[in-house]
């Protein structure tokens, strides 16, 4: 909750129960962005003063000063000066500005560093789509610039007002700041971000912030404030969306039991049904609590305390959320990141990941590409270097419950720590990762197991070979269909019991209600990891090749096969190398756009990490290649 004086102290909201009250309509967020050099704070500091809003006698006393130093005034003193009236405790290290224009409430927001930017995202404290960015005429947006507006977008940030300030020392030549500007809109429309408005000024002499500049009759621009007074409105209000709230605190006052939580996204009143994650228990909400009166309603950006109509245990870091549109339940996911942390950033490392006031272990999977500092072009790269954004795949120990930052910004983003500091944070996208919660449902109780007659041993015996699953993952292309067919007709000439199971075959018949969406191939393999586990249980050497790209997904067809062998073969190539063979002319149409989700391109595939057997097609040919995986699946299944 945001009601603040100007320029004064901005109370935090508070967990406890007792703090919750209706928010006042919400100012617009503006953060800050900008070198420190090219006069952020003094132009704050001008606005201010320009705009009529700093406290009588602050100026005065100032230019005193000044004056008596023999120095001229500098504007950033103005903020330094109300620096020391706010109240540290409730600081994040940030200095909140409430900016009343003549049309526009403003907060604007600014964090010394990207350390407490992303401290800032993650507690909610900055939750905005519009930002300033202050530059210098004389130098333009340097790395460091980039680099803050590249987190500023994995944060949800869009619309941006630039100030090109110290126009005054480049003599408010038209021709500088035209150079300047094409450089600036260049690198924000590189970025995905919106220039909403660039615009000269100057902070010192004060011009063109609230009055036009006499200075430069070219100009025929808004002023700053103009700008910033025409920045667009949330796009999506965040009551619109639906309901997350992340379990702060858990009370007993009068013997009830009051959970406490700021609302993300939606409204919450009493009721209201929730859905609790990552367990799977609904609750209806029976009230909302509250001093001196309890609100009717909380909206997003409340603190709520919620009483449920029984008694449920809920803990801290659980999230309450709408039931018939509830976040994805997945351990993995995509994101785009940014690394603050020492040294680079390689996969397989370790970290802590926070979403709200989750917290989980989670290990970095997977470097898709990173975002070059000077050009903004994604570079591969094996690794995340210090200061570093790039496109990665986290896994996470637990289930987790996520949005998509682009549809949920709140819930859609994280942050990580090492050894309890902040290292990174950024933006998850999880479309291309399947929902886990449905897998979640128990075979029903009232199924009793029924016993076969004849046994395992009976059958082995009989065949001379066991049952099994030899199970080839691996990308389009790699040679799964190839490898499984030949394998098929070797060993069915040695006088085995061997039947393949191909995705293209199994997808017209038992599978052809299934399509490519995350959730329909992990069905399709979900199916297939039960059909195949049958076939071994019969006696059958059932080869499988699927793409079957997630690692759960796997992980549950072993599970299916019980005690059966179960051999996961890794059919391994690159993109580049199935692409060019492009059998089925599949990553062409993929290319040219009119084949979506196609795994390697836009929808992922997670290798295995510990396959009991890797063949590497682009390495070694197909008479190799099958000699080898037929000699393993005999030395594993012969009787
Ligand atoms: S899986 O991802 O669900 O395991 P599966 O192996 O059954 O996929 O099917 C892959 C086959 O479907 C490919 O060999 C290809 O012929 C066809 N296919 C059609 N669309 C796609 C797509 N978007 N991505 C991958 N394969 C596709």
């Amino acid at each position: 909750m945001s009601s603040a004086p100007s320029g004064g102290p901005e109370p935090e909201a508070a967990a406890g129960a007792d703090a919750v009250h209706a928010a006042p309509a919400a100012p617009l967020a503006v953060c800050l962005a900008g070198h420190v050099d090219h006069g952020k704070s003094s132009l704050l500091g001008r606005l201010l003063h320009e705009l009529d809003l700093l406290p009588a006698g602050k100026v005065a006393a100032l230019a005193a000063a000044s004056d008596r130093r023999g120095v001229p005034l500098e504007w950033s003193f103005v903020l330094d000066a109300l620096q020391l009236e706010r109240d540290q405790a409730i600081t994040l290290d940030t200095t909140r500005v409430r900016v009343r224009t003549p049309r526009r409430d403003l907060l604007v927001i600014d964090a010394p560093g990207h350390r407490e930017l992303l401290r800032n995202l993650v507690t909610g404290a900055a939750d905005t789509q519009s930002a300033l960015l202050v530059v210098d005429a004389a130098s333009g947006a340097q790395a460091q610039t980039r680099r803050h507006l590249a987190l500023l977008r994995l944060l949800g940030v869009r619309d941006v007002v630039v100030a090109v300030n110290k126009m005054d020392l480049v003599d408010w030549r038209e021709d500088r700041f035209r150079a300047v500007r094409d450089a600036l809109a260049d690198a924000l429309a590189r970025l995905g971000l919106a220039a909403h408005a660039i615009v000269p000024a100057s902070a010192r002499a004060g011009a063109n912030l609230v009055r036009p500049p006499s200075e430069a009759p070219w100009w025929s621009g808004p002023t700053l404030v103009a700008a910033l007074e025409s920045l667009p409105e949330r796009a999506a209000a965040g009551a619109a969306l639906p309901l997350r709230v992340y379990v702060q605190d858990v009370y007993r006052i009068d013997g009830r039991r009051i959970v406490a939580g700021r609302l993300d996204s939606g409204t919450l009143a009493a009721g209201d049904r929730v859905l609790l994650l990552p367990g799977t228990r609904e609750a209806r909400v029976a009230a909302l609590a509250g001093w001196p009166l309890a609100p009717q309603l909380a909206v997003a950006g409340d603190n709520a305390a919620i009483v449920f109509d029984e008694e449920i245990v809920v803990e801290r870091g659980e999230l309450a959320c709408a039931p018939d549109d509830p976040p994805k339940l997945t351990p993995v996911f995509d994101a785009d990141l940014f690394w603050l942390g020492h040294g680079a950033l390689a996969p397989g490392r370790r970290l802590v990941l926070r979403i709200g006031t989750r917290e989980v272990g989670a290990q970095l999977a997977a470097v898709h590409h990173v975002l070059d500092d000077a050009s903004l072009e994604r570079i591969d790269a094996p690794v995340v270097g210090e200061g570093g954004v790039a496109r990665v795949t986290l896994r996470c120990d637990a289930l987790l419950a996520v949005d998509d930052a682009a549809r949920l910004p709140a819930t859609g983003r994280f942050v990580l720590a090492d050894d309890g500091a902040i290292v990174g944070g950024g933006v998850i996208d999880a479309s291309g990762y399947p929902d886990q919660r449905r897998l979640r449902a128990r075979p029903r109780a009232d199924l009793t197991a029924v016993r076969h007659h004849v046994q395992p041993e009976e059958r082995t015996a009989r065949a001379g070979h066991a049952g099994a699953v030899v199970w080839l993952t691996g990308l389009s292309g790699a040679g799964k269909s190839t490898l499984a067919m030949a394998l098929e007709r070797r060993l069915f000439d040695l006088g085995w019991s061997v039947y393949t199971l191909d995705g293209d075959n199994v997808r017209g018949g038992l599978n052809a209600d299934l399509g490519f969406s995350p959730e329909d191939r992990q069905e399709n393999i979900r199916r297939v990891g039960e059909v195949a586990a049958l076939f071994a249980d019969a006696g059958v050497v059932c080869i499988t090749a699927f793409i079957s790209p997630y690692r759960d997904d796997r992980a549950r067809a072993r599970a299916a096969a019980g005690p059966r062998r179960f051999l996961e073969v890794h059919v391994d190539s690159d993109v580049a190398t199935c692409e060019a063979r492009d059998p089925k002319g599949l990553y062409r149409r993929a290319r040219a756009g009119t084949l979506k989700g196609m795994t390697g391109v836009d929808s992922p595939y997670e290798p295995p990490e510990a396959a009991d057997l890797t063949i590497d097609t682009r390495r070694e040919d197909v008479a190799a290649s099958v000699e080898r995986l037929c000699a393993f699946v005999l030395a594993q299944c012969r009787g």
